[in-house]
């Protein structure tokens, strides 16, 4: 990974460093923002181009289009080559998500940094004034970055301002030349330099400001006569200076910031950086994160005050959870809504909803449509799918609620199954308010139970059950006395059985046991049936 040679450098004459410009005018909208994304990423070694390969939820560029826009610039121009039906794609959802859309240049063939800028700019109609160019790989530069880079060549005139950082190892970068005055005269790379320039620590990011017209000369009088054959643009900065214009240079102090993803251990390093750094923010504003180590968020995550992460989580898509809310341990959760002071535990969750004050899991499945009103639960071995479960009603254990309407403070039985579907069409349960089905019950939809009801164990529950009624399918039990002992002598059941007889001869007490909240217990209007508490 890149690290900084000296945090905080005190920097020459000609450059500054970012967050030193206080009181410095507002940075002004850039007339063009260019995202570099024609490589094809070969260290990759993906079917997927580079730039769609994500880190925090969102594809490498588009962590780059967002920073872009957050700048308001007139025109955003996406330059790709590789995977470009791909990225089309991509930028049509981006295009949503930020409502604005940014424009796709096409680079057929990536003669170098300096060719795809003219292809941006050939896509273009003639512009003026300052145009930024970034990277679609280098996914952790925000907008604050740029807008200081902005505001620096706006503040000090120059033609070109160039995004720099100081590194203990240089290889591989482009190597900033500076001149006497210490504005910056060239940039070298790193197979085109000698041992004297390769030595310099100060590496060009790939990041700059140009003014347009000095871009348009500068590339207009590119060759690609240097190691790798490319029209590099990091020539516009030789020839800006040779003609007398001044380049000028801003260092980042966090290389992180301007790292870009070359292979999979890079997409993994900046992909662990960002979240920490979100977790950091998180927890600055409010949230308890007890293991970041084990804690992932992506960036469109919301969380409030005094939520609690437990070890174990990974919170994806928009996830939100509300104050007062723990989370964990060992739960993922995609584009859920947590309600406030909600107790969610060891759960796989995706597009649900859980009210304020509800409790799931430990081992709950929530799928897409999966709503849970205040104060309810989904326990142990549950499955949820495209149900509303009211307030206060629970679905305690080793339970599927699969299209199903439950209404308010009603009790399902421990391992039911609501038959949702017949091979065909899927159907709808609906169970009212205070009902109490009972435990081991099948709904076979479409079907309704009414509010008040009750259900007996084992229960089928084919037709409509009216409010107030208990309904019961399991046929009468038949016992046959002494089986065991007659069929199966002298097994260790059939021995017991004849303990417990000669015991009851003997007169002893029956055994005794209560009933502990939480268990599963026989429904007292229900002689032949079983509901469940807790
Ligand atoms: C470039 C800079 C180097 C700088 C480094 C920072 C040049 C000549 N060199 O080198 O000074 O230190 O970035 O990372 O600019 N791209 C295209 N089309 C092309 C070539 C590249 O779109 O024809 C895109 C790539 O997808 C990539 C970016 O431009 O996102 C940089 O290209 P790359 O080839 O990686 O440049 P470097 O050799 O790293
Ligand atoms: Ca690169």
């Amino acid at each position: 990974m890149l690290e900084a040679s000296q945090p905080g450098n005190t920097g020459r004459p000609g450059d500054r460093a970012i967050g030193r410009s206080v009181g410095a005018p507002e940075a002004p909208n850039p007339a063009a923002v260019v995202v570099l994304a024609a490589g094809e990423g070969r260290r990759m070694r993906s079917a997927t181009p580079k730039v769609l390969h994500e880190i925090g939820g969102r594809a490498l560029l588009g962590h780059a289009v967002h920073a872009a826009a957050a700048l308001a610039p007139e025109h955003l121009v996406v330059v790709a080559g590789h995977g470009r039906d791909q990225v089309r794609e991509y930028l049509a959802e981006l295009a949503v998500e930020l409502s604005r859309s940014a424009l796709l240049a096409i680079q057929h063939d990536q003669r170098g940094t300096g060719h795809a800028v003219a292809c941006a700019l050939d896509s273009l109609p003639a512009i003026n004034g300052p145009v930024m160019v970034t990277y679609g790989d280098v996914p952790l530069l925000d907008a604050g970055t740029l807008r200081g880079l902005l505001t620096e060549h706006a503040a000090t005139g120059n033609a070109i301002t160039v995004l720099t950082a100081e590194l203990v190892d240089p290889t591989g970068y482009g190597r900033v030349l500076r001149a006497p005055d210490g504005t910056v005269s060239a940039i070298v790379e790193q197979r085109d330099g000698t041992p004297e320039q390769l030595a310099i620590q100060e590496i060009n990011s790939g990041v700059y400001v140009f003014e347009a017209d000095v871009l348009r000369d500068g590339l207009a009088q590119l060759s690609p006569s240097n190691a790798q054959g490319e029209q590099y643009l990091t020539d516009v900065v030789g020839l800006a200076h040779a003609a007398g214009r001044r380049v000028g240079a801003l260092r980042c102090p966090d290389p992180w910031l301007v790292s870009g993803v070359n292979d999979r251990l890079q997409l993994a390093e900046l992909g662990a950086e960002l979240n920490r750094r979100l977790l950091a923010a998180w927890m600055r504003s409010g949230v308890t994160v007890i293991d970041p180590a084990t804690t992932w968020v992506d960036v469109g995550v919301r969380l409030e005050r005094d939520v609690v992460l437990h070890p174990g989580i990974q919170l994806h898509g928009a996830t939100t959870v509300s104050s007062g809310a723990q989370v964990g341990p060992d739960s993922t959760l995609t584009d859920c809504w947590i309600g406030p002071g909600a107790r969610v535990v060891r759960t796989h969750g995706s597009g649900a909803e859980i009210g304020a004050g509800a409790s799931v899991g430990p081992f709950a499945y929530l799928r897409p449509g999966a709503r849970l009103g205040a104060d309810g639960k989904i326990g142990t071995f549950v499955e949820v799918k495209n149900a509303q479960i009211g307030q206060g009603s629970k679905v305690p254990h080793l339970t599927y609620v699969g299209d199903a309407t439950i209404g308010e403070y009603s009790n399902i039985g421990a391992s039911s199954v609501f038959v949702n579907y017949d091979g065909v069409t899927k159907h709808r349960t609906v169970v009212g308010s205070h009902v109490r089905t009972g435990s081991d019950n099948t709904f076979v939809a479409p079907v309704t139970v009414g509010d008040g009801a009750y259900t007996g164990a084992g229960a089928v529950i084919r037709e409509d059950v009216p409010p107030g009624a208990l309904a019961v399918s399991a046929g009468e039990q038949r016992v046959m006395d002494n089986w065991v002992p007659r069929r199966r002598p002298g097994t260790p059941a059939a021995l017991a059985a004849e303990r417990a007889a000669a015991a009851e001869l003997d007169g002893a007490p029956d055994q005794v046991r209560s009933a502990e909240p939480g268990d599963t217990v026989g429904t007292p209007a229900a002689p032949q049936g079983g509901s469940t508490l807790g």
